[in-house]
């Protein structure tokens, strides 16, 4: 099976890309199953219900979320009858939504996806480790899943990193996300998981994690917001992993990062 992951979409640079250039890419890479990163995708602030319904229509099968999922209210109430779109795991019992479900992918097989928050420089939440527990031990690999992805939504490099080791070998592939950053460690783990600390964004790269440099300058200069974050409104690169799994284990055989569009740091023309 071909699992296609892309990061964080970063406003309309990140979304008109993934929106113009994944039926291209879902058909060229054979994905089988698509999910998307897809909490900064209004404005770089949440989702709408309008654009999840595009990153469907786009061709993601699932939308994962982090941090800023409810930045757009609506969001609060479109996730009850959108059960593609996943919120964070790991936010208190009566959270509306899910951060867990199982999907169908085109070839059949049935992937379970995962959805989950780190805690370290990040706002206190139930024990990610925990909650991925519970889950995987209701629907293990091979019997409740043919295949599982896990997106650890995470600022620091050890907790993912260390949430992809406790479940090497139980699940397909734990992919991280958040800092927008792609990392240069996509690999196998021992126990047959495949793994990133962060899969990047699709975002303008010309920019500071996707938003246009000025006023994050300013704040860590000044100390003085001046302005709201904005996203870099520049031609976006998509930047993702494309994971494919033994059909017979669920677990990985490989991992390579994916590219599309500008490469990283090339700038514009001035
Ligand atoms: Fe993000
Ligand atoms: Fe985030």
């Amino acid at each position: 099976m071909r699992i296609l992951f892309l990061g964080d979409i970063i406003g309309r640079p990140g979304r008109n890309a993934v929106c113009e250039r994944l039926p291209g890419l879902r058909e060229r890479l054979a994905a089988d199953f698509v999910v998307i990163n897809g909490e900064n995708a209004a404005g770089g602030f949440g989702i709408t219900e309008q654009i999840f319904q595009d990153l469907r229509d786009a061709g993601a099968d699932a939308i994962t979320s982090g941090n800023h999922i409810w930045d757009q209210r609506d969001a609060l109430v479109f996730i009850g009858r959108q059960s593609r779109l996943l919120r964070p795991l790991n936010y208190p019992p009566g959270t509306p939504g899910a951060g867990a479900g199982l999907f169908r992918a085109a070839n059949g097989a049935e992937i379970l996806v995962i959805n989950v928050l780190g805690r370290i420089f990040m706002d206190p939440l139930d024990d990610p480790f925990q909650a991925v527990e519970r889950e995987i031990s209701a629907c293990p690999l091979g019997r409740g899943a043919d295949a599982i992805l896990i997106d650890i939504h995470a600022e620091a490099t050890s907790e993912k990193q260390a949430l992809g080791a406790a479940f090497d070998g139980r699940a397909s592939t734990v992919i991280g996300t958040h800092t927008h950053v792609p990392t240069a460690d996509a690999r196998v783990l021992p126990g047959g998981t495949a793994f990133i600390t962060d899969a990047g964004m699709c975002g303008d790269f010309d920019s500071i994690i996707g938003m246009d440099k000025n006023e994050p300058i300013r704040r860590f200069t000044a100390r003085i917001p001046s302005s709201r974050f904005a996203p870099a409104m520049g031609p976006a690169t998509i930047c993702g992993v494309l994971v494919e799994t033994d059909d017979a284990t669920g677990l990985a055989l490989s991992i390579e990062p994916v590219r599309d569009g500008a490469p990283l740091g090339a700038g514009r023309p001035r």
